[in-house]
């Protein structure tokens, strides 16, 4: 088991969704900056993590990996200072092959050697990729070698599994990292989220603060990410009711208003982060309706009730909506028990109600709720 707390998820932003393989110092200095201007450190968005193509092409003689000299002109260890300068923390990628998938070096043989100079860097989580692995070499193992030498460094580093091509990792994944990967990459696209969606349903009882986290890759939430604003709303709320890690890939340089706010949406950030650390789940469907739920610390449930009906884009001018019911019997509650209904996203309470809760849900969006149950009349929970 790795060594480090597994406890939340992580938050943060990776590079690769944002810039692919052009990355450099001065860019990520800037994504930096921007973490903390924008005020997205402050609600927990931590983690910086430079993704594929941050290293020198071949490795050196000596085998010790090196920043690309171009590209990185001061040194990993000097980029990584200038992240936690920030109040930030300083994450990086690798492979458990010989290369990674835009083949720069991979850590395969080299795990030891890796594990200290990441920790040499300060590194504080790996991403870890599975390309151009040698497939008479167990994954188990390679993914243990790689968890073993940073538990040999002391230093604690989010492990984060990126085992590409591997999608059943929900088996072997707990325990083994702090989070695994549960689909291939997500495309800006809504039918890769609902597609995302689909495929994690049931998974949920894989995960938890005990164990590890289910991994629905990065977020597609900023500028014409190919996302609408509603969209991007149950992009958000539904990987933090599943309590994914959530990691931003989108540039910040580029950041409307409206797509800030969803980030900075602290109510449904505390969804994710809360201290019970039980993902949700699809819990009802019919048709386009679906509700997701679950547990959240101190018996209250975190609840999204989600519209995906089908509409022509035309029709979004009109914002289709439709009522969405959720029974406090498909939320664990009692029928009858007496429940305060709280808007995450407006943060604002929409009263107490018993039974159950409507909702009018725009289509291609979400109604995210807190439903926290109260005892008694007098009680204000
Ligand atoms: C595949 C991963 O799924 C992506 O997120 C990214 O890390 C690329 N590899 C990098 O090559």
């Amino acid at each position: 088991c790795s060594g480090l707390e597994i406890r939340r998820p992580a938050l943060g932003f990776n590079t690769w969704n944002a810039f692919y393989r052009d990355i450099n110092e001065t860019l990520v200095q800037q994504q930096a900056n921007l973490m903390v201007s924008l005020g997205l450190r402050d609600v927990g968005f931590e983690y910086l993590v430079l993704d594929d193509c941050w290293a020198e092409k071949e490795r050196p003689a000596d085998g010790r990996l090196v920043g690309n000299k171009r590209t990185f002109p001061s040194g990993m260890k000097a980029m990584g200072e200038y992240i936690k300068g920030r109040g930030l923390k300083f994450g990086i990628y690798s492979d458990a092959g010989s290369l990674t998938c835009a083949k720069y070096p991979g850590s395969l043989g080299y795990e030891k050697e890796d594990a200290d100079t990441f920790a040499s860097w300060g590194v504080d989580y790996l991403k870890y990729d599975n390309c151009h692995a040698r497939r008479d070499y167990w994954i188990l193992d390679r993914y243990a070698a790689m968890r073993d030498a940073l538990n040999a460094t002391g230093r604690p580093i989010v492990y984060s599994l990126c085992q590409w091509g591997v999608m059943e990792a929900h088996l072997w994944g707990p325990k083994m990292g702090h989070s695994w990967r549960t689909t291939e990459d997500i495309r800006p696209t809504w039918d890769s989220v609902l597609k995302t969606l689909d495929y994690n349903v049931g998974l949920s009882r894989f995960a938890g603060s005990d164990v590890g986290w289910l991994d629905l890759d990065m977020l597609y939430v900023g500028n014409d990410t190919g996302l609408r604003l509603g969209e991007q709303r149950a992009h958000f709320a539904l990987w933090s009711l599943y309590k994914s890690p959530l990691m931003i890939g989108h540039d910040l340089r580029d950041f409307p208003k409206q797509s800030l706010s969803i980030l900075l949406s602290k109510e449904v950030i505390a969804v994710n982060q809360d201290d019970l650390g039980v993902p949700g789940d699809l819990i009802w469907r019919q048709g386009h309706k679906r509700i997701y739920a679950g547990p959240l610390a101190g018996g209250a449930r975190a609840v999204v009730l989600a519209n995906f009906q089908f509409a022509h884009p035309t029709a979004f001018q009109q914002c289709p909506r439709t009522n969405i019911t959720v029974f406090w019997g498909q939320i664990g509650l009692q029928p009858g028990q007496r429940a305060r209904v709280r808007d995450l996203y407006e943060e604002r309470d929409l009263g107490e109600f018993v039974d159950s809760f409507t909702g009018s849900v725009e289509a291609h969006n979400v109604l995210a709720l807190r439903v926290t149950p109260l005892n008694g009349p007098l009680d204000d929970g």
